[in-house]
């Protein structure tokens, strides 16, 4: 099975989430394929049964991790559930860096997350630094170990290098799946073999419909998360047809 995950990040009104759904071609191919979007939180209602009609998933982007609160223009995993999200995407490289999220606060949402029944997300990925310093391994063990303190079911992991995000420098087939590798090797050890093997892992980072073939081809790379390529639907289409899968 393989997983694409949409991440639209801080685009797309309700009206353009709407005509974005619209334009998709029905995926009729349960059991191969599962597409899913990460919208903003207004266009969360207005998208979430035309999403079921089609067969995607519809989730959020980003919770905190009390469950209500005063909180100045946070959202809880209920209010996000309530407006039609299924899942989660938690600690995305943009959030780490450009809001200060650290790994324990992550932690704290994956938490909140699965105690009110969304699927889980953990984003992941080094900088170029880091992986310049050969800290890579180091990092995502570190992510990985601080993050999940906890499992569910239906748990995902994305690995999106910081340095191949919104660059168009997507990481080589090899260096992807050499990282992937090194992240199954970390959930085994958290999780045990059978465990993470089950665990899909997607690849992030400038993923295109002229990359995506031999990403997913890789034997730790389970899927894709896409954000500037997912925004177009005939674009995302495309990447979710050079799957082969369809
Ligand atoms: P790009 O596909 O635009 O590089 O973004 C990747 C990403 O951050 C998805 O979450």
């Amino acid at each position: 099975m393989i997983t694409l995950v949409g991440n639209w990040k801080m685009y797309k009104t309700r009206e353009e989430a709407e005509l974005f759904i619209k334009a998709l071609p029905p995926f009729p191919h349960v059991g191969k394929v599962r597409v899913l979007l990460a919208a903003p939180f207004t266009a969360l209602s207005t998208i979430s049964s035309l999403g079921r009609e089609k067969k995607l998933w519809i989730g959020a982007q980003n919770i905190h991790d009390a469950e209500e609160g005063a909180f100045t223009g946070e959202i809880s995993a209920r209010m996000v559930q309530e407006a039609g999200a299924s899942f989660v995407l938690l600690g995305h490289s943009e959030r780490r860096h450009l809001f200060g999220e650290t790994n324990s606060f992550i932690a704290r949402k994956l938490k909140r997350a699965i105690a009110s029944g969304l699927v889980p997300i953990l984003c992941i990925g080094e900088t170029a630094l880091e992986r310049e310093r050969g800290e890579t391994e180091a990092v995502l063990h570190k992510q990985l170990t601080e993050c999940l303190l906890e499992d569910h079911p239906d748990l995902m992991i994305a690995y999106e290098p910081v340095w191949a995000i919104g660059t168009g420098k997507t990481a080589t087939p090899e260096i992807a799946e050499s990282a992937h590798a090194f992240c199954r090797e970390a959930l085994t050890g958290l999780f045990g073999e059978a465990r993470a093997e089950k665990i899909p892992l997607l690849y992030g980072g400038s993923v295109k419909p002229d990359n995506i073939k031999a990403l997913i081809d890789q034997p730790h790379i389970d899927g894709a998360l896409v954000g500037g390529a997912s925004l177009d639907p005939a674009t995302f289409t495309d990447i979710i047809r050079n799957t082969g899968v369809l």
